[in-house]
Formats: C-alpha cells, sequence, structure tokens
C-alpha cells in the first residue's frame, strides 16, 4: 500500500534520538588529497584507504552496527589515468589477500556489489572467493561497491523486471517498490540509515540512489586515510541528534495540530 512507503523499517526503535544507526554506509574519499599533502604518489594514499578500511570494518561491529558499504570504485573512476586505475583494481586482492581469513574467521559476510564488466577474470575471482568463503556468516555484513554506479543498479533493476514482463512471468501493474528494492544489487540488507562521506565533499556521487532516499547524511573534514573509529563514533553521535521522520510529523507536533 503507497501509505505505508514512508514507514520506519522494522527494527527502527520509536526513540529516534537515542537510535544507533544499524546500516551505515560510507564512501570512501581523500586518498588522493592525503598523499599529495605528504608529496607522495596517489598509489600510497590508496593502499593507506585500504588500511583504514581494515580498522573500520574491525571497529563497526562494537559500535553496534552490522552492516557496513563501502565504495571503492565507481563506474565513473574508469576516466582516470590507467596506472591509478590499475592500482584501484589491485586494491581487493590486497584486502582480501591479508584479511579475508579473519573476516571469515570473525563471523564477517561479505558482498562485492557492482557490474564484472571491465574487471579482470583474476579480480572477479578474487571477489566471488570473498563471498563464497564467508556466505554462511551472519554477524556483520561487509558489502563493498566496486565498479559500482547507482544509476546503473537501478537500470540493471528495471532490466531484470522487464524481462520477468517480456516473459510472461509477471504484469508491469505487479510493480511495487518493495519488489523493485528487491531487485537492488543491495537486496535482501535493508537501506543505510546513515551516509557518512569524509574528505569534505558533499555530493553522493552516484553512491546508494535508490537506497539514500531516507538515510541521514554526514560530512566529515578528514581525508579517508586518517579516518578512525573515533571518526565514526563521532559521525554516529550526531546521526543520535538528528530527528527521523520518514516524510512524517513528530508525535508532538502531530497532536498541536489536532
Ligand atoms: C578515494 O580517494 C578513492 C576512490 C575514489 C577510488 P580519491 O582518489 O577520490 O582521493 P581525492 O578525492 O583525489 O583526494
Ligand atoms: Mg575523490
Amino acid at each position: 500500500m503507497a501509505a505505508l512507503k514512508n514507514t520506519p523499517p522494522a527494527g527502527a526503535p520509536a526513540n529516534a534520538a537515542e537510535a544507533r544507526p544499524l546500516h551505515v554506509a560510507i564512501v570512501m574519499d581523500g586518498n588522493g588529497r592525503w598523499a599529495k599533502r605528504r608529496g607522495l604518489p596517489r598509489s600510497l594514499g590508496h593502499r593507506a584507504g585500504v588500511e583504514a578500511l581494515k580498522r573500520i570494518v574491525e571497529a563497526a561491529p562494537q559500535m553496534n552496527i552490522r552492516w557496513l558499504t563501502v565504495f571503492g570504485f565507481s563506474t565513473e573512476n574508469w576516466s582516470r589515468p590507467a596506472a591509478e586505475v590499475a592500482e584501484l583494481m589491485a586494491l581487493p586482492k590486497r584486502y582480501f589477500e591479508t584479511d579475508l581469513a579473519r573476516l571469515e574467521r570473525e563471523g564477517v559476510r561479505v558482498k562485492v556489489i557492482g557490474t564484472d564488466e571491465g574487471l579482470s577474470r583474476d579480480l572477479v575471482k578474487i571477489c566471488r572467493e570473498a563471498e563464497t568463503r564467508t556466505a554462511k556468516n551472519d554477524r556483520f555484513h561487509l558489502t563493498v561497491a566496486f565498479n559500482y554506479g547507482g544509476k546503473a543498479d537501478i537500470v540493471a533493476a528495471a532490466r531484470k523486471f522487464a524481462q520477468a514482463v517480456a516473459a510472461g512471468r509477471a504484469r508491469p501493474d505487479d510493480l511495487t517498490e518493495d519488489l523493485f528494492e528487491g531487485q537492488l544489487m543491495t537486496a535482501p540488507y535493508p537501506p543505510p540509515d546513515l551516509i557518512v562521506r569524509p574528505s569534505g565533499e558533499q555530493r553522493l556521487s552516484n553512491f546508494l540512489l535508490w537506497q539514500a532516499a531516507y538515510a541521514e547524511f554526514i560530512f566529515q573534514d578528514v581525508l579517508w586515510p586518517d579516518y578512525s573509529p573515533a571518526h565514526l563514533e563521532a559521525a554516529i553521535g550526531e546521526y543520535q541528534t538528528r530527528n527521523r521522520r520518514y516524510g512524517a510529523v513528530a508525535p508532538d507536533d502531530a497532536l498541536a495540530t489536532g
């Protein structure tokens, strides 16, 4: 029913002021500037960025975060110089080589979302292996958006539904927001409660477009390689001061209008 579409997700506490975000998404930004400030090549900024990711993945479950989705490579990043693209392509391997065994052991389920188009066969294999080896885990969910674009995610979902209609398995009227959301690459996970972007940039950059509909946005003035659990805790603190209404009015104001 359309009237239900803006209700809080199941499990969202009534007292939003005290609620902690269960799903946090991060645009890992600022690696290049971090390197430049140190007179280092951008590649070293990206490597330092992987170390920051390790710190955050380790700390997040202790902050009661259940889902963490990070933007590692966007479909627009192909326009960077070839050497930098090559360095970025090497990052999943760099990360999983050192950390996959620990992630597996510690109950982390890994998913890599995006398109395989343009990725080497080796890289696709590494990503699929990370998913298979952790498929039984359920304690914490790490989604790495790699070669991901929010528009492409939506188009792929639309295409899946169009194909179902063409094959006679669905009718156009069957399409609902829930059904559509279930076709997105992030399914079946809930949408992010909080989207964080460090480095001072204040835009979504084609990250989780649909999924961001009711997310809180927090922009932080720190470059991703310097990002620490304390920065994430600060973002959560700010999130807790926000008043999420999902398009409704606060209960007190609703009474006042009566
Ligand atoms: C984030 O750091 C990594 C990716 C976008 C892949 P950047 O490389 O964008 O760093 P800045 O924005 O140039 O500092
Ligand atoms: Mg950037």
